[in-house]
């Protein structure tokens, strides 16, 4: 594997497939979000997608390729907000997902791009902006027969309960989120499904050029603002459900 490629700077690692409908929320909470220098050139800045060389990512991934991908947070371009992405790898188990064409009656997000399953939180929730109002939360709600959930919290706009630290936080009182992905007859449950989650910064992934390899190499103090200040990363299950099974140190 080419090193450049998939650099884990961080790596947690559970089980989170237990029992079939349990509600489940996944919680960030960061100071600080990965941020880069932007190629630029002869032309200037190069724009979309990997602008950068640097690809941070919150998601979850399967554990075989029919199990799906979701990610609750990338950031592969300039834009200051996360893409929210469900990914349907296996199409002849469980067919594709399509998003309802009125998702902003569900979700304050954009998108609905690349086979429509992207969404794209409000700008201002990720990147520079998040940074400069000294961080926020990231929370995704996973119910597994109806609905993957997401909010991409700013400070100082963070809800009570989350603050507080309760044990019982209730997403049903914080407004409406910034992704929805309903499951039903538009999207199969299990196409996401046996996953572990992922904290991870990617360097020049995709492409994988040498112009992007020799910013690395040769211009180290350009990523001076590339990592990740977390306070916690949290997962909340049911009542006795084993959710988490394990954590493994960086790989
Ligand atoms: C390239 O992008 C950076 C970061 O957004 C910006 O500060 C800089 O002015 C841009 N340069 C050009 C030539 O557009
Ligand atoms: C500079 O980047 C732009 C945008 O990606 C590209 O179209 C152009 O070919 C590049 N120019 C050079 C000289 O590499
Ligand atoms: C899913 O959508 C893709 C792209 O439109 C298409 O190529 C593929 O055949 C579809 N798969 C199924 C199972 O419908
Ligand atoms: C939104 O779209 C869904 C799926 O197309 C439809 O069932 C629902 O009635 C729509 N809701 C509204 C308020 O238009
Ligand atoms: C959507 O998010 C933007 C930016 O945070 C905010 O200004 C707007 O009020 C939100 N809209 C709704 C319907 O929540
Ligand atoms: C977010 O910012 C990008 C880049 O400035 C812009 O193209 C896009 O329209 C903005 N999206 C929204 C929903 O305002
Ligand atoms: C990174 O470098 C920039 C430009 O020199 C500087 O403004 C910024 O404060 C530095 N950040 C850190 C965390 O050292």
């Amino acid at each position: 594997m080419d090193v450049f490629k998939l650099l884990f700077l961080e790596l947690f690692l559970f089980s989170a497939n237990a029992a079939p409908l349990a509600e489940r929320l996944f919680m960030l909470s960061m100071d600080h979000i990965p941020t880069g220098p932007y190629y630029s050139n002869v032309t200037g800045n190069v724009t979309g997608w990997h602008s950068s060389p640097i690809w941070p990512a919150w998601w979850m991934n399967g554990d075989d390729r029919s199990n799906g991908e979701f990610d609750m947070f990338e950031a592969y371009e300039p834009n200051n907000h996360a893409s929210i992405t469900l990914h349907d790898w296996d199409q002849s188990l469980y067919g594709n997902c399509t998003m309802p064409d009125n998702i902003t009656q569900y979700a304050n997000s954009s998108g609905n791009a690349f086979g429509g399953i992207t969404q794209f939180s409000p700008n201002g929730t990720s990147l520079e902006p998040f940074n400069k109002a000294g961080g926020g939360v990231y929370v995704m709600q996973w119910d597994h027969g109806k609905f993957i959930r997401e909010w991409t919290f700013v400070k100082p706009n963070i809800p009570a309960d989350i603050l507080n630290g309760s044990p019982n936080p209730n997403p049903d009182t914080w407004g409406m989120p910034n992704a929805y992905f309903p499951f039903g007859k538009n999207c199969h449950p299990d196409t996401v499904n046996h996953m572990y989650l992922i904290l991870n910064i990617a360097f020049c992934n995709g492409p994988v050029t040498e112009e992007c390899k020799d910013i690395v190499r040769m211009q180290p103090e350009a990523f001076n603002e590339t990592y990740f200040l977390i306070n916690y990363m949290k997962a909340f299950c049911r009542p006795n459900e084993k959710c988490l099974t394990g954590i493994y140190g960086s790989g």
